[in-house]
């Protein structure tokens, strides 16, 4: 029967990262797949994560199955970093899943069988994932503007003009911070402007939050997600612990679900406990138990925040030193965006064509639509990388 099975389309960032692998060039410079880097391109395992599996390897006495929802010290710790008190906790149902991807897959299904029906809306760009999972589903979904290409920034005019247009039933997919791939954000008015939308317009924001920490910190990046919480009715969350917690291959996510009130919570709750059952059964617990040994340890806790300011800060000193090498390289102050922009991706703006220049002529890796991880860039080659973005022509 399987002669029967077509090629599937690669994931263009997996792909990119295939091929990066196997280039043997010695100076190559990975700037694709969205995976922390320190100054020696090492992806490390954070010291809190490694305390608390130290811990966890001498304590834990069995491994046998938790429950279905995954651990409940995990879902509260992580209904607490995210969302804060901004609402009733009796109001949000939540689930462990498999990093984001499964939280997001997770809640694309719960709304599926909502049987509201209507369209999931997803910025134009976004994470190639979104629509390949939406395809997959087999759930209709409309891109909404988001980018302007010319000021590096959003495309307000063009976002609100298509929201207005999602209605009851819809739901609306917003990135928490750090858009990906863009670095463009909402601002506090612009989460307003949205919220006051789904309030008017009757559809339900949907937020994937993946770089929670990697913007402007842990509280600051939540705020937008957190104010429109505490105004709606109805909003869900796909939060990933890959990246400010370092799991990337241990898959540790959680799907959270405020609802009007706590009877529709738990229904939720019930439906999720469902989903995860005739998914996978029981979610991946090694991870998901550090991650809550993490956040409730308050020793390893301010150890963890300590790192992730670390790493947050490269991240922006990083952003600094690209636009300043752009900045000398070319005498004017067109890259300032990648300067501005936060998180751990920035749209350089490189055609196609350019990328594949700058991967074979200077074995500098980035995705096909220009996307760059500033976490993989060098800290002393930032002069050679904005030379080669100049010998381009970008
Ligand atoms: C990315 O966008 O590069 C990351 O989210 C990794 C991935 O799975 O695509």
């Amino acid at each position: 029967m399987f002669e029967e099975l077509t090629p599937q389309p690669p994931d263009k960032i997996i792909a990119l990262l295939q091929m990066f692998r196997a280039d043997q060039r010695p100076g190559k410079i990975d700037l694709g797949v969205g995976v922390y880097r320190d100054a020696e391109g090492r992806t490390p395992v954070m010291r809190a994560i490694k305390a608390a599996e130290e811990r966890l390897w001498r304590e834990q006495e069995s491994k046998s199955y938790k429950a279905l929802l995954g651990d409940a010290d995990f879902i509260a710790g992580m209904r607490s970093l995210v969302l804060g008190d901004a609402v009733p906790i009796e109001r949000v149902a939540g689930a462990q899943a498999p990093g984001g991807t499964g939280a997001l897959h997770l809640l694309f299904e719960l709304t599926g069988k909502a049987g509201a029906g209507g369209t999931i809306w997803i910025s134009d760009p976004s994470w190639p994932n979104h629509a390949a999972m939406l395809k997959h589903l087999g759930m209709p979904y409309r891109s909404y503007r988001y980018f302007d290409e010319a000021t590096r920034d959003l495309d307000r005019e063009g976002m609100f003009t298509d929201l207005a247009e999602a209605g009851r039933g819809d739901v609306v997919l917003l990135h928490g911070c750090c858009h990906n791939p863009t670095g463009a954000n909402l601002t506090p008015d612009d989460w307003a402007r949205v919220t006051d939308l789904a309030l008017s317009q009757g559809f339900t924001p949907m937020i994937d939050f993946a770089y929670q920490g990697f913007g402007d910190g842990l509280d600051a990046d939540a705020a937008g997600v957190r104010a429109m919480a505490a105004r709606v009715p109805e909003i869900t969350i796909a939060a990933s612990c890959s990246k400010n917690f370092g799991v990337y291959r241990d898959r540790v996510g959680a799907a959270l679900v405020v609802c009007a009130d706590a009877e529709r919570a738990e229904l939720a709750a019930d439906n999720l406990a469902s989903l995860n059952r005739v998914n996978y059964s029981f979610p991946p617990d090694h991870g998901a138990t550090a991650v809550t040994m993490v956040l409730t340890d308050p020793a390893l806790r301010a150890d963890w925040e300590a790192e992730l300011e670390e790493m947050r800060n490269r991240m922006l000193r990083l952003r600094e030193g690209l636009a300043e090498a752009l900045r000398r390289e070319t005498n004017d102050d067109r890259f300032d965006f990648i300067a501005r922009h936060r998180g751990m991706f920035s749209r350089t703006g490189a055609s196609p064509e350019q990328v594949t220049r700058l991967r074979e002529e200077f074995g500098i890796y980035m995705v096909g639509d220009g996307r760059i991880n500033v976490a993989g860039l060098p800290d002393d080659g930032l002069d050679e990388i904005a030379k080669a973005m100049v010998a381009v022509g970008l």
